[in-house]
């Protein structure tokens, strides 16, 4: 890597933020211990902290970190909470602010800011956790038919994710998924090939299509399984394609205001029509995640990357 790269950050202390209380806790102390090693091996004065409850903030101020790299996935850590609590204490951060990332998380008022973008992402009805769920249910089955897809407003890693294929099924789960989270949506199900468009800085990197090899769509089985899903990138899709798709995942990651880096999770359609699904404003960033492997096919090497993000929270990129 280029040395000169890394000057601006030859006199600050980063201090790689990880853990939380999530369900994403254990892949962020992956992503965090992979973040720590790659600054430790450019030479960059790098802390690695584990934030594994808010007591240990107090700790976390007692660092003194010029930066904070924040590994933290799902709440608290991606939400926009720690982000503010960064803000207040006037520490640099990567990633999206305090908004962003709270729309992020948001798959209502995300999808609702990419429909008045003009921005192509599959019909949906949102459910508050106290309304009754049946009109809803039935409303969606009359206007979307099967299968239908149920999810939570506020998760991530397809915790709570389900498809069903009729009515009784669909009652059902959106019922268990409401008892259990709360705000749900009921989507309507886009048949074709699972994508994501990682983006860093003003630029989308290369697709990366996604195939489960044994579950019905990318569930959190496909996800965590190792070898459930095989991972194609550049995905098989034409440069056209190819092109509308980065654009528009560009355009969503702006539209809910997001900078730094991030992931945008899209449906190619059997028709060719991209639908995107939403952003992830801290996307997995172990050294096999999504967001580095399509880094590494643009020849962005995992430690570049790190150190690139790590350089526009000083402002420096
Ligand atoms: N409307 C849909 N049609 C088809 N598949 C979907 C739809 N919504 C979600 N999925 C599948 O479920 C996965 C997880 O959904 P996503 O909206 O990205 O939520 P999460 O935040 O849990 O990742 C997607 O990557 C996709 O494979
Ligand atoms: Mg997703």
């Amino acid at each position: 890597m280029d040395k000169e790269l890394i000057a601006p950050l030859k006199d600050k202390r980063v201090v790689v933020v990880s853990g939380g209380w999530s369900s994403e806790r254990e892949i962020s102390l992956l992503s965090g211990r992979n973040v720590f090693e790659a600054l430790r091996r450019q030479g960059v004065e790098a802390v690695s902290f584990d934030l594994a409850s808010p007591d240990d903030l107090p700790k976390l101020l007692k660092e003194k970190p010029d930066v904070i790299f924040i590994a933290l996935h799902g709440k608290a850590g991606e939400d926009g909470s720690f982000q503010g609590f960064a803000e207040v204490a006037g520490i640099p951060y990567t990633g999206s602010g305090v908004e962003a990332s709270a729309v992020g998380m948001d798959k209502w008022v995300s999808k609702w800011i990419f429909a008045r973008n003009d921005i192509p992402t599959p019909r949906f009805i949102p459910i508050p956790g106290d309304a009754d769920y049946v009109p809803a249910a039935q409303k969606a089955a009359a206007e979307f038919g099967f299968p239908v897809i149920v999810k939570p407003r506020f998760e991530g890693s397809s915790v709570g994710v389900h498809i069903v294929h009729e009515e009784l099924a669909l009652l059902e789960q959106t019922r268990r998924v409401q008892a259990e989270f709360g705000d749900v949506l009921l989507e309507e199900f886009i048949s074709g090939m699972t994508g994501t468009a990682g983006i860093l800085g003003d630029k989308a990197m290369p697709l990366l299509e996604l195939v489960p090899k044994t579950q019905e769509f990318y569930d959190y089985q496909a996800k965590y399984t190792k070898g459930a899903t095989q991972f194609i990138c550049p995905a098989r899709m034409d440069p056209e394609q190819t092109r509308l798709t980065q654009e528009l995942a560009l355009r969503a990651f702006r539209s809910i205001g997001a900078r730094h880096f991030g992931r945008v999770d899209f449906m190619l359609a059997e028709n060719s029509q991209p639908y995107l699904l939403e952003v992830n404003t801290i996307p997995g960033l172990t050294d096999v995640s999504d967001l580095p492997a399509e880094a590494e096919v643009v020849g962005i090497s995992y430690d570049e990357l790190i150190v690139r993000i790590t350089l526009m929270a000083i402002g420096e990129r």
